[in-house]
């Protein structure tokens, strides 16, 4: 996730910058940059690669001696991580300078209108958008300026922005992106996150929703979207460093449970467009969509997992044949690839070794290639024929959690674009999934807040031995997930199984106290779950259900339930798989295992 820091002060402004954006370098990045205000004139300096090099291209910051300075650390969303990507981005003529955190989902619409005014673009970024949009608004008022920008763009922003006409000013305007100022010994700062400010105050400001600060040597002033001021109380932070890089959360993966929300709403909105879905970068006509005839799914853990639910989703949504492969089986299996096959090939960190080379294999094999990818300009990004980004932002944990729940996002939205074009879904039915997506990430807050119950339920399972997770369709699909992330951050051992094959084996290891998680979201399955876990219970299992609000018949089956707020039978996997991740943490927390680092495990996997 991007970084911002900026300061105007009395001090040399490169030193703090460079000193702040080495306290965001957890958050992940690829390349970095710099502007300061210097004599009637803004200098920048960018590079991709760490923030070393940046540092040794200034002399760590020695050669920017001005006093007013914004700086950045990209982790690439709209085009790759290069050094023209890179952050600060400049308008024309170089007399303002933007650094953006954030997505500007009309980027496109925007672009095309600077062009035909004559605008010259050099990036692939969308916020070089704003540079020029900052430029074709400003006649000498930046406040003026920033607010006609704020009433055009859409998606989310923070912003470090100076003019070089006030070279003494620094300006900062944010919306669903963080950005935090506060008040140092001689100066302001502001940053997208805490770490980078504790060395200079602890009496920080949390910039909300359209606010907009426009700072000085000495002074800092608030307004809202009206240009009205508003009076701000400072919070004051205990945390210490550690901690701040967390977001106050104990551990990474807990914080990025919470980023889901955000997550899955950049993922979704950027491609629903009213009652349509246009995801632009499938670059597939409506012909080429009508002669898919099967798709293919390859994928490597919890993102093989994401694709087993695309697989229901795929098939009930858009009426295509999907096949799901694990890559390392897929890659000697010598694959059926007829014409009008498209792979799907599903990756967080878009470099584990299997899937790359399942995505050669079927490329050479003639199949049409989509990368399902988060990490921007990976391999697998760079070789998929097209490739469609989930908006996660840099994962840390080794356990995904946002990534997977954008995975899930994306495989919805193509199953609903691929209906759409095909016409296996009404209008009706389309709108109804439109309204029921944009619900998720609310509905993953409420399940999130729900934390304290299923602590105290884990709590009573850190001596499991064993623990089996049940489900049919979907829910199996949540099942496999549910059991990954426990086994993987816990060392609890722990299986996932359809539950009809229960009888088939599985059921001889069940024994009295054996926790037995069953997922129940698909109506027309709830029977025989029920009889399923009556198996199970009656051979002295303790039934823990994860299901639907308004299921009261499962009372009678299980002996713990955590209920899921209402939606369509193809995105419960989205909601069931909160208390899951939930279950996962506090049981590895209350063992005292290494979360975020769990034993023998690799957030990339790049060796076969
Ligand atoms: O980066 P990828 O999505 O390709 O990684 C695939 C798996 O290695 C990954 O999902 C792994 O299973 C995670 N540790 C699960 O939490």
């Amino acid at each position: 996730m991007c970084g911002i820091v900026g300061y105007v002060g009395k001090r040399p402004a490169a030193p703090i910058l460079l000193d702040g954006l080495g306290k965001l370098e957890y958050r992940g990045y690829d390349s970095a940059g710099i502007a300061v205000c210097d004599s009637g004139k803004i200098q920048m300096k960018k590079a991709r690669g760490r923030l070393k090099v940046l540092s040794e291209l200034t002399h760590d910051g020695e050669i920017f001696p001005g006093h007013v300075g914004i700086g950045h650390t990209r982790w690439a969303t709209h085009g790759e991580p290069s050094d023209v990507n890179a952050h600060p981005h400049f308008n024309a003529d170089n007399s303002i300078v933007v650094v953006h955190n954030g997505i500007i989902e009309n980027y496109l619409k925007l672009k095309k209108k600077l062009i035909e005014k004559g605008y010259k673009f050099i990036s692939d970024t969308d916020t070089e958008v704003i540079a020029h949009l900052l430029d074709y608004y400003y006649h000498g008022n930046p406040m003026q300026a920033i607010i006609k920008i704020m009433h055009r763009m859409e998606g989310s922003y923070a912003l470090g922005i100076l003019f070089k006409d006030h070279p003494e000013e620094l300006y900062a305007v944010r919306k669903d992106s963080p950005l935090i100022v506060g008040h140092t010994r001689d100066g302001c700062i502001i940053a997208s996150d805490v770490p980078a400010v504790l060395k200079y105050t602890r009496d920080v400001y949390f910039i909300e929703n359209e606010e907009i600060v426009c700072m000085r040597q000495d002074s800092m002033e608030f307004f809202n979207v009206d240009e009205e001021p508003i009076e701000k109380e400072p919070t004051h932070i205990e945390w210490d460093v550690d901690a701040a890089e967390k977001g106050g959360y104990e551990h990474f993966m807990l914080k990025e449970m919470y980023e889901q929300p955000r997550a899955i709403t950049d993922t979704f909105s950027p491609r629903i467009k009213g009652r349509e879905i246009c995801i632009e970068e499938l670059a597939m006509s409506d012909e080429e969509i009508l002669n898919i005839k099967k798709i293919m799914i390859v994928a490597c853990g919890s993102a093989y997992h994401a694709g087993v639910t695309g697989k229901y989703v795929l098939e009930g949504m858009a009426r295509i044949p999907v096949e799901v492969d694990l890559a390392s089986e897929y890659r000697y299996r010598n694959p059926l690839i007829e014409e009008g096959t498209l792979t799907i090939i599903i990756s967080q960190s878009g470099e584990t070794a299997d899937s790359l080379a399942a995505l050669r294999d079927s490329r050479e094999r003639g199949a049409k290639v989509l990368g399902v990818v988060n990490v921007v300009g990976s391999s697998i990004a760079r070789e998929a024929d097209n490739v469609m980004y989930t908006w996660a932002g840099p994962e840390i944990a080794v356990a995904t959690t946002k990534a997977y729940s954008c995975q899930l996002i994306a495989l919805y939205l193509l199953a609903m674009k691929f209906a759409q074009v095909r016409k296996t879904i009404s209008d009706t039915e389309l709108g109804g999934y439109i309204e029921d997506m944009k619900r998720i990430p609310d509905q993953v807050e409420m399940l999130l807040n729900n934390k304290n119950r299923i602590q105290k339920f884990a709590n009573r399972y850190l001596a499991a031995r064993d623990v089996f997770f049940i489900g049919r369709g979907i829910d199996y699909a949540i099942s496999l997930e549910g059991s990954l992330k426990l086994k993987e951050i816990s060392y609890i051992h722990s299986e996932a199984y359809a539950a009809g094959e229960l009888k088939h084996g599985t059921i001889s290891l069940i024994e009295e106290g054996t926790l037995v998680a069953a997922v129940l979201t698909q109506e027309n399955l709830y029977k025989k779950m029920i009889s399923n876990m009556v198996e199970v219970r009656t051979r002295g299992a303790f039934v823990l259900a994860v299901t639907n609000e308004g299921n009261h018949e499962i009372r009678k089956a299980a002996d713990y339930v955590i209920y899921i707020p209402e939606t369509n039978q193809y995105f419960t996997n989205s909601l069931a798989i909160i208390p899951l991740q939930l279950f996962a943490y506090y049981i590895s927390v209350g063992k005292g295992c290494d979360v975020d680092k769990p034993r023998n495990l690799a957030k990339s996997v790049t060796v076969e």
